[in-house]
């Protein structure tokens, strides 16, 4: 079967008999479409007969909105899947057919149209399939040459159909101006049910306050969340699609309440359970502020059946930061100038961040680590590389009797000179490079396929242009004080002093390939490596199979 980047799916079923087929639905629908999926629910949209279909709309009710969060949390086990089901035809009045509407304009036009129709016949020709290519070339741009897809879901045994109980089937209460906050990282299911019913409440305007700045601060791995401009633009992208015709607010806010204790045309807020005592605060502050009272919307958080033990439970982005952890972050860039081999990993982080403790592991693993601190050792040595142009720069007063280089007297020098730091850093650091490159040659030469070059300095030092990838340790900054108070005995001012001068995580996160966290349990580190260095194998096999670069053909004579 033919696979397609996007499509959309036009669910005919009953409501009531979705609830148990939506899963086995998802699941063929999923074989077909790799990337985006739309999801229209359609119910009794009858695609056979001459007559033109128009479409439904069917009423926001708590089922609706339950069959909304079922879709996603069921589309949580196609990780590869971003689905968006459209609202454009729920709504909260009554029941009625809607005049044919302008086409939609998706930002993913659909390659293939699907639908779960199934026509009385059942035949091989099914003219059911054109009426479908029809009619969803005129509700949505789509694709030139849309294709379609008649889905036969293997719906088991048919199941107990799940009774509407009318009782419990209320209708949605409709705002015209609804607010909502949040982080929005890297959007995914859990976000998508909280917008929808966001949108189902909205009649006009959907303000959402996006947490920025110092919001961000004690987010766990918050050096992985995605910049402020690129989670507004995913967001907004997703809100058009689902229901283009709210008007919708996306506004940075620093701290929790936003613009939702000072908007005065706002009638309702939507909270998730953990944020409920703060849809009260939100109120508690309108008071005072003298504006009216919000309604507060409440929705249950989505269990996440993949989360592994240092996980939260519920669907969090801060789990999708976690499974980050490892993995390559950004296509690597090949420098074909760097030897093929040994490939050569550059490890770095800050003080206290752990990464002489993941370069232990990395060797324990069968790799050969460079220690560039101890290289600095070697190039201060009498005859090493540093060691004469080192004198003639500071003066033979920084001398040991025994001719060799007093660091301390040294390090007094500089520490506290910017110029003279420069200085020295200009003559020892090319020399560190000097003699890693050696070692990695040596290293080469002995058969060892990967090298660690462990640096604290490696960004710094534009030693990244001598790796091929860059892996940075990180670690929160508290933790880092007290790990570095701990080890090297000086006091909270001084730590936080030493980490101040340092490139900070975000800053290193930004230069690198592969991101590691040392915060956890070591148990939960070691998997962390394990699963990055078998990555990495992975990587070097693939780049061995492809040629790296053009054959060289010797001249015949
Ligand atoms: C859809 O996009 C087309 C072309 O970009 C534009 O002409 C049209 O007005 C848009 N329709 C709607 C409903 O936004
Ligand atoms: C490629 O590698 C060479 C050798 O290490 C280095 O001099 C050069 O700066 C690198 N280029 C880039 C773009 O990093």
């Amino acid at each position: 079967m033919s696979v397609f980047r996007t499509g959309v799916l036009i669910l005919t079923s009953p409501l009531s008999a979705l609830a148990v087929r939506l899963a086995p639905i998802l699941a063929s629908a999923s074989k077909i479409v790799q990337d985006t999926l739309y999801v229209h629910f359609q119910p009794g949209l009858l695609l056979t007969g001459p007559s033109q279909p128009g479409s439904t709309s069917i009423p926001a009710t708590s089922e609706v909105c339950s069959l909304i969060s079922r879709l996603y949390s069921d589309a949580d086990s196609h990780t590869h899947l971003d689905i968006r089901v459209l609202l454009t035809n729920i709504n909260n009045q009554s029941p009625q057919q809607l005049p044919l509407a302008s086409v939609q304009n998706l930002s993913h036009p659909p390659e293939v149209v699907l639908t779960d129709f199934q026509s009385s016949d059942g035949g091989q020709y099914n003219p059911a399939k054109q009426q479908l290519e029809r009619y969803a070339a005129n509700c949505y741009s789509c694709q030139p040459n849309l294709a379609s897809v008649l889905l036969y879901p293997d719906y088991g045994s048919p199941g107990e159909l799940i009774p509407s109980d009318s009782a419990a089937d209320t209708t949605l209460e409709s705002y015209s101006d609804v607010v909502v906050g949040g982080t929005f990282d890297r959007l995914h299911n859990a976000h998508k049910i909280l917008l929808s019913v966001c949108c189902l409440l909205a009649e006009t305007r959907l303000l959402v306050g996006m947490a920025d700045k110092e919001l961000l601060e004690s987010k766990v791995l918050k050096e992985l969340i995605e910049p402020y401009e690129q989670r507004v633009e995913k967001l907004s992208q997703f809100l058009v699609d689902v229901k283009p015709s709210l008007l919708y607010d996306v506004v940075p806010i620093c701290d929790p309440y936003g613009p939702s204790i000072t908007d005065p045309d706002l009638k309702c807020i939507v909270v998730s359970e953990e944020t409920q005592r703060g849809g009260l605060a939100v109120n508690r502050k309108r008071q005072e502020n003298e504006l009216s009272e919000l309604a507060v919307h409440e929705i249950k958080l989505v269990k996440d059946a993949r989360h592994a033990e240092n996980e939260e439970e519920k669907i969090s982005s801060s789990s999708f930061r976690n499974r980050l952890l490892g993995t390559l972050l950004r296509p690597l860039k090949v420098n074909n100038s760097i030897p093929a081999k040994p490939y050569v990993i550059g490890l770095t982080g800050g003080s206290g961040s752990g990464k002489s403790s993941i370069a232990k592991r990395l060797e324990d693993l069968g790799a050969a680590v460079i220690d560039c601190d101890k290289l600095g050792h070697q190039c201060y040595m009498p005859g090493g590389p540093a060691y004469e142009q080192v004198i003639n720069e500071f003066g033979s007063d920084i001398l040991c009797p025994d001719g060799t280089i007093d660091r301390k007297a040294m390090g007094s020098k500089v520490f506290t000179d910017k110029e003279q730091l420069k200085k020295l850093t200009d003559i020892v650091w090319p020399a560190i490079a000097m003699l890693a490159k050696k070692t990695m040659e040596e290293a080469a030469s002995q058969g060892i396929s990967v090298c660690v070059l462990d640096a604290a300095v490696l960004l710094e030092a534009g030693w990244n242009s001598m790796v091929h990838e860059v892996w940075t340790v990180i670690i929160p900054e508290k933790e880092a004080v007290t790990r570095v108070m701990g080890r090297d005995g000086i006091s909270e001012e001084q730590a936080k002093k030493r980490l101040a001068n340092q490139m900070s995580s975000s800053q290193r996160v930004q230069l690198s390939d592969v991101v590691l966290c040392t915060i956890w349990e070591p148990d939960v580190t070691q998997k962390q490596v394990q699963k990055a260095w078998d990555l990495l194998q992975q990587r070097i096999n693939q780049e061995s199979d492809r040629p790296r670069n053009s054959p060289v053909f010797k001249s015949r004579f």
